[in-house]
């Protein structure tokens, strides 16, 4: 069970979380919070389910999660706070929130993986899915797709790459609440923050990153490119560094060589 008041005690933001839906199973959270215009209207409302029937993962892959155990949530973003953020700048502010809430309340340290992955030694403690549906050339919603692995202890099925969760890295159980709490505070300080100093938000991105200045190779379905990870530009996009020319990477899963 997740326990609203435990959570509430513990939120200080203004927006995200404020609105908060709680659901015992959903096919998936952003599917639902992007889809149900009439439904969920307001800005920063957050869907959180313990079970996904159909749990979306990057690049048409699958999300599995234990029901009960961990946190699989979305964040509704709409259009009156939408216009200037960059999906780009998103994607890695959220990326840092959750690395953050690890590294404060679990000494763990963390690591990112472009565009949106959090690891932990190497393995992958969350996942982040954004989706929008654009009209025009105007974004009328977002949906922030969050995955965190807490309680999980086995994970099994194919996986693009190795699981892990938070017990399984300190070896005691994690209080979902409070974590949950703690990742959103951090997340509406950063997106804040992407308003009108965007740039430190990437700086701090960099700085958690250990891939930068090592050799990669970008996978983005059949097609693959190696190089050296040179650095994220002013709008998030990898830039990828071979035989001296840059080039600017849009999508793709990085491995380290
Ligand atoms: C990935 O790393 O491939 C992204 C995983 C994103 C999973 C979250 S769980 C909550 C939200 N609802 C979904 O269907 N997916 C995202």
């Amino acid at each position: 069970m997740f326990s609203l008041e435990k959570f509430d005690l513990k939120l200080e933001t203004e927006i995200i979380g404020r609105n908060f839906i709680y659901c015992e199973e959903i096919d998936s959270t952003n599917t639902e919070l992007l889809s149900n215009k009439q439904l969920y209207k307001k800005t920063g409302t957050i869907l959180l389910a313990e079970k996904q029937l159909k749990g979306k993962g990057r690049r048409d892959r699958t999300w599995q999660s234990a029901k009960g155990l961990n946190l699989t949530f979305s964040v509704l973003i709409t259009k009156d706070i939408l216009t200037e953020i960059n999906i780009n700048h998103l994607n890695l502010a959220t990326s840092i929130a959750v690395a953050s809430a690890i590294e404060k309340h679990y000494q763990l340290r963390t690591e990112l993986k472009w565009p949106n992955d959090v690891l932990i030694e190497g393995k992958k403690v969350s996942g982040i899915l954004i989706e929008s549906i654009i009209k025009g050339n105007k974004t009328e919603r977002t949906v922030i797709g969050i995955g965190i692995n807490l309680n999980q202890m086995a994970f099994h099925g194919d996986f693009n790459f190795p699981p892990t969760s938070l017990k399984l890295e300190t070896k005691s159980d994690i209080d979902r609440e409070n974590f949950l709490a703690e990742v959103l505070n951090i997340l509406e300080v950063l997106f804040f923050k992407l308003e009108h100093q965007s740039q430190s938000v990437l700086q701090e991105w960099r700085s958690k990153c250990n891939m930068i200045g090592g050799k990669i190779t970008i996978t983005d379905g059949q097609q693959t490119k190696s190089g050296i990870f040179f650095d994220i530009d002013p709008d998030g996009y990898l830039l990828l560094k071979n035989n001296g020319n840059l080039e600017k990477i849009h999508f793709g899963d990085v491995s380290v060589i």
